[in-house]
C-alpha cells in the first residue's frame, strides 16, 4: 500500500499496488473528481508533485499536450509506485454514495434483449449495493483497461449485477462478452461509480430518455421508482432512440412494472427508416431530442432528466434542453462515457 497525501489539505489516504489513485481514494470516500474513469474526458486530472506513478495509458485523450507540459496526469490511468504528493480539487458531487469496491464476479446468467443487446448476470460474494443509475468497471480476460457498463437491476443482497451490452463490431470488450465468456466463468467486477442515480427526494416527474445500450441505467431508474412508491407520487415518462425498427427495445421490460400505460409512458422513436423496415414501423420517426421536445412541450422546465446513450444523443438533448429552454443543469443527470 503506498501514502497519498493531498497537497493543500490535512487528506490522505492509502492506494493498493493494483489501484489506480482515482480508484483508491473514491474507495476511501473522498470525492475525487471523475466522470468516465477511462481516460477520455479529463475531469480525473491532478498534478504529481511528489512520488512515481505508473502511467497506463501514454495516449489517454483526456489530457492535452498543455496539460503533459504542466506534468498533469489523469487519476484514473496512473497507479502509485512509491508514496505521492498530488495536487487535485476534491468535487463534492463525486463523493462516493457508496465505496466502490473489486471484487470477482461469476457469470451465471444470459438474456437475449435485442439483436445485438445481450443482459449478462454476474453474481459476487457481497450484496450488490449502488444506487440504480450508477455502472460497473469490469475487466475481462484478454481486454486492456477496463469497460464501463450500467447495472440494469436493482441493488440487492443476492450479489446480482445485471448489464445490457450492446454488441460493438470490431469491439473486443462486448466480443469477449458475447463469444468468449460462459456462464460459470469469472471476472473482475469494480463500483459502484457514476453521478447519474435517481433522486428520490425530487418532487418532479422523471423523464428517462436512453439510446443503445443506454437502456440498462433507465431500467433500474424505471424499476426503483417503480419499487420504491416514488410512481404515486411522481410520473416517469421513457423515451428511447433507436436506428431502426428492430432496434427498439425497452418496452417489455417497462410493462411488467405497476403503473404502466398511466404512470409510466413509453416513447420510442426510431431516426431510419430503412426500406425493409418500413412496412412493419408506425411509430415516431426522427431523433428523440426533438421527441422529448415535443411532448413535454411548455411542461419541459417541471422535470428531472436522466439519460445514457451515444455521446452524439446526450449532446444533441443537452443541446435541447439547456441552451434551447434553458432547463437548469441541476435538473439533468448524466454520466460521460466514450
Ligand atoms: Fe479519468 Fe475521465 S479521464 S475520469
Amino acid at each position: 500500500m503506498t501514502e497519498i497525501r493531498i497537497e493543500g489539505s490535512e487528506q490522505s489516504f492509502t492506494c493498493a499496488p493494483s489501484d489506480s489513485l482515482l480508484a483508491g481514494g473514491l474507495r476511501a470516500g473522498l470525492g475525487m473528481p471523475y466522470e468516465c474513469t477511462a481516460g477520455a474526458c479529463g475531469t480525473c486530472k491532478f498534478e504529481l508533485l511528489e512520488g512515481d506513478v505508473e502511467v497506463l495509458w501514454d495516449d489517454a485523450p483526456g489530457l492535452s499536450a498543455r496539460d503533459r507540459a504542466k506534468n498533469r496526469k489523469l487519476a484514473c490511468q496512473c497507479r502509485p509506485l512509491t508514496d505521492c504528493r498530488i495536487k487535485i480539487r476534491f468535487d463534492e458531487a463525486c463523493m462516493p454514495q457508496v465505496n466502490p469496491l473489486k471484487q470477482t464476479a461469476t457469470l451465471i446468467a444470459t438474456n437475449e434483449i435485442t439483436h445485438d443487446i445481450r443482459e449478462f448476470r454476474f453474481a459476487t460474494d457481497t450484496a450488490a449495493t449502488f444506487r440504480p443509475g450508477q455502472f460497473a468497471t469490469l475487466q475481462l480476460p484478454g481486454v486492456r483497461g477496463t469497460r464501463a457498463y450500467s447495472m440494469s437491476n436493482l441493488p440487492n443482497g443476492k450479489g446480482e449485477w445485471h448489464f445490457q451490452v450492446r454488441r460493438v463490431k470490431g469491439g473486443n470488450a462486448s466480443n469477449t462478452l458475447f463469444d468468449q465468456l460462459h456462464v460459470g466463468d469469472q471476472i473482475t467486477l469494480d463500483g459502484p461509480f457514476g453521478m447519474a442515480f435517481l433522486r428520490e427526494d425530487s418532487a418532479r416527474d422523471v423523464v428517462c430518455i436512453a439510446g443503445g445500450s443506454g437502456l440498462a441505467p433507465m431500467v433500474s431508474i424505471a424499476r426503483a421508482m417503480a419499487s420504491t412508491g416514488q410512481l404515486a407520487s411522481r410520473r416517469l415518462h421513457f423515451f428511447y432512440g433507436a436506428r431502426t425498427q428492430r432496434d427498439v427495445c425497452g418496452e417489455a421490460l417497462l410493462e411488467s412494472l405497476p403503473g404502466f400505460g398511466e404512470r409510466i409512458r413509453f416513447y420510442p422513436s426510431v431516426s431510419s427508416t430503412q426500406e425493409q423496415d418500413a412496412p412493419r414501423w408506425s411509430g415516431r420517426v426522427g431523433f428523440i431530442h426533438e421527441y422529448v421536445e415535443e411532448i413535454m412541450g411548455a411542461d419541459l422546465h417541471g422535470h428531472d432528466y436522466y439519460m445514457a446513450g451515444p455521446p452524439p444523443m446526450i449532446q444533441a438533448v443537452l443541446d435541447t434542453l439547456q441552451t434551447r429552454h434553458m432547463v437548469d443543469k441541476s435538473q439533468i443527470y448524466f454520466d460521460r462515457f466514450f
